[in-house]
C-alpha cells in the first residue's frame, strides 16, 4: 500500500502534510491579495477627521471593541437587524481592524447616525439611564477629559505611511481641530460616522 509508506515515515508524512496545508493557505490568502475589491476604499471613503481619529482610540483605550464587534455579516438575522452587511472596501483604512466577534452588546458597524449626539451622549455617562436593563459600563470621565492634540498629527503621519490618504494640511492642522474638545466629543464623533456610507436598512 502506497499510504502505509507515508503513514509508516514521519518526516515524509511532514512534508506532506506541510504542503497540503499551505495549499490551503495559497488558495485562501492569493484571491485576497489581488482581489481588487478587498483592497479598493469604497466610494466616498474618507479616512477618519483629526476628532474622530482621537475617538477612535479612546474606543479603543476603554475597551468598547471588547464588547462590540464591528462587522455585520451576510445573514439576513444580521441585516434586518443592523442594516447592509459589512463590506471589505469600509476598511481600508482600518488600522489595526476592530471588527471583532464578541458581541456582548449589538454591532456598530452601522451605528453612525441612528441616535442623536445628545443620546450617545447620555448613554456613556450612563446607559442605564436610557436602557434600565443595559449592562454597559458608565464612562463618566469621557466629560472631563481634554483631547491632547500634540500626537495627533503624528498618528495621522503614521497612518500615512500604511497607505491612509491623510494630506501635509490634515496632519499640519490636527493639533488644532482637536484643540479644547473633550474626549466624550471624540467619542461620539468617531461613532456618528460609523457605517454612514452605506445604507442602514435596506
Ligand atoms: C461590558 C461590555 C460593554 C462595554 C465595555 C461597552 N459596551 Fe456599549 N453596550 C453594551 C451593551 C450590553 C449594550 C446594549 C444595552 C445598551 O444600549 O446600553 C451596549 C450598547 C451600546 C450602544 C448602543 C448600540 C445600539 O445600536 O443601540 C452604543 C453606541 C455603545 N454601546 C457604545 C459603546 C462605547 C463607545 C463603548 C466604550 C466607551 C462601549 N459601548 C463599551 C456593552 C458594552
Amino acid at each position: 500500500m502506497k499510504h502505509e509508506v507515508v503513514e509508516k515515515n514521519i518526516g515524509l508524512m511532514m512534508v506532506l502534510i506541510i504542503v497540503a496545508i499551505s495549499f490551503g493557505a495559497l488558495v485562501e490568502l492569493v484571491p485576497l491579495i489581488f482581489g481588487k475589491e478587498v483592497r479598493e476604499p469604497i466610494e466616498g471613503l474618507k479616512p477618519l477627521s483629526a476628532l474622530e481619529l482621537e475617538g477612535r482610540d479612546i474606543y479603543v483605550r476603554e475597551g468598547c471593541n471588547v464588547c462590540h464587534s464591528q462587522m455585520i455579516r451576510p445573514l439576513r438575522a444580521e441585516t434586518e437587524r443592523y442594516g447592509h452587511f459589512s463590506v471589505a472596501g469600509e476598511f481600508v483604512y482600518d488600522h489595526p481592524f476592530l471588527w471583532g466577534s464578541k458581541r456582548t452588546g449589538p454591532d456598530l458597524a452601522r451605528v453612525g447616525g441612528r441616535y442623536s449626539d445628545d443620546w450617545h451622549r447620555a448613554h456613556l455617562y450612563n446607559p442605564r439611564d436610557l436602557v434600565p436593563q443595559s449592562n454597559m459600563p458608565a464612562f463618566p470621565w469621557l466629560f472631563d477629559r481634554d483631547i491632547n492634540g500634540d500626537r495627533t498629527g503624528g498618528k495621522m503621519a503614521a497612518l500615512r505611511a500604511v497607505g491612509v490618504p491623510y494630506t501635509d494640511a490634515d496632519i499640519e492642522g490636527a493639533a488644532a481641530a482637536v484643540a479644547g474638545k473633550k474626549e466624550i466629543d471624540a467619542v461620539v464623533a468617531y461613532l456618528q460616522q460609523l457605517g454612514t456610507l452605506i445604507q442602514r436598512r435596506r
